[in-house]
């Protein structure tokens, strides 16, 4: 059995999801709800991916209860704002086909257009509703987190922020862990990157397991909430099959050594454009 945490406000989530960035909406209901009959239990999409009506089609197509899988969804950019979050979120719950859903995110802060206080706040307003059971952010920097925090006092369960070997943001997991946030890794391959590093290569020889495994079991063994995307089903397989082997002090010391100030492989932050 896969492991599960549990989030601030006592909402238990599987610690691996299927990622579904790039999955095209026609694919996912076949995909996604095979990926879900090998055993994935928690599926990551976004307004933006433009496949949550394919992905609640999945839902509904596989042979486990809907209670049984946990679903992310986030709200867009562009639909920032108190007003614009509450019509986009009963948008997204109308493709997904869902009553309600696990987990709500703000996808990007976009300190530019700075209405990302008054989304939070709309999130804060559908989770009292429940018909999001947790609310969290995504690619939130600690100041974003310091504002939304302060004049809410309303903590966020999650920030799901680009995390790899390559990219390990230390700082933002302090100040996570202080606060009793869970980090959720996306690109957690550093979008495929990191796929044909040798150090971590030498790692998976001596232990009979991928790249991709052994990276997976590094953010599983790291407390960290994991998403690898795959459209592949023996690629899906293979990044599920991570719990009949662990990583040792040496292995972990050595892949710390992995991270890079220029590991980021999406976009900063700061400077989101979209
Ligand atoms: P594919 O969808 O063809 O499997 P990330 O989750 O870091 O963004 O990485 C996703 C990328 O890594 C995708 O290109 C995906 O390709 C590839 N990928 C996912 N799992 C594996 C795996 N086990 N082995 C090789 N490539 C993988």
């Amino acid at each position: 059995t896969q492991p599960v945490l549990t989030l601030n406000d006592g909402v238990a989530i599987p610690q691996i999801g299927l990622g579904v960035w790039q999955i095209e909406d026609g694919e996912a209901p076949e995909l996604v709800s095979n990926a879900i009959d090998l055993g994935y239990r928690h599926v990551d999409t976004a307004r933006v991916y433009g496949n949550e009506r394919g992905v609640g089609e999945a839902i509904r197509r596989a042979q486990v209860a809907r209670s049984d899988v946990f679903v992310t969804t986030k709200v867009w950019n562009d639909d920032q704002g108190y007003d614009n979050t509450l019509r986009a979120f009963d948008e997204s719950i109308a493709r997904l086909g869902l009553d309600e859903i696990d987990l709500y995110l703000i996808h990007w802060a976009k300190p530019s257009q700075d209405k990302y206080l008054e989304t939070w706040k709309a999130l804060i307003e559908i989770k009292n509703s429940g018909r999001a059971r947790s609310i969290g952010v995504s690619n939130f920097q600690i100041p974003h987190l310091e504002r939304i925090i302060g004049e809410t006092g309303v903590l966020p369960s999650v920030n799901q922020i680009e995390l790899h070997p390559r990219f390990q943001q230390h700082d933002l997991r302090a100040f996570h862990k202080a606060r009793g946030i869970a980090t959720e890794s996306w690109s957690p391959l550093g979008a495929g990157t990191l796929l044909n590093d040798s150090v971590l290569g030498g790692i998976g020889r001596k232990h009979g397991k991928s790249i991709a495994q052994v990276i997976i079991r590094w953010h599983i063994q790291n407390g960290l909430i994991v998403i690898p995307k795959s459209a592949n089903p023996k690629r899906m397989a293979e990044n599920l099959a991570v719990f009949d082997f662990a990583l040792d002090d040496e292995d972990l010391v050595t892949i710390g050594k992995l991270d890079s100030p220029e590991g980021r492989t999406g976009g900063h932050p700061d400077h989101v454009a979209w």
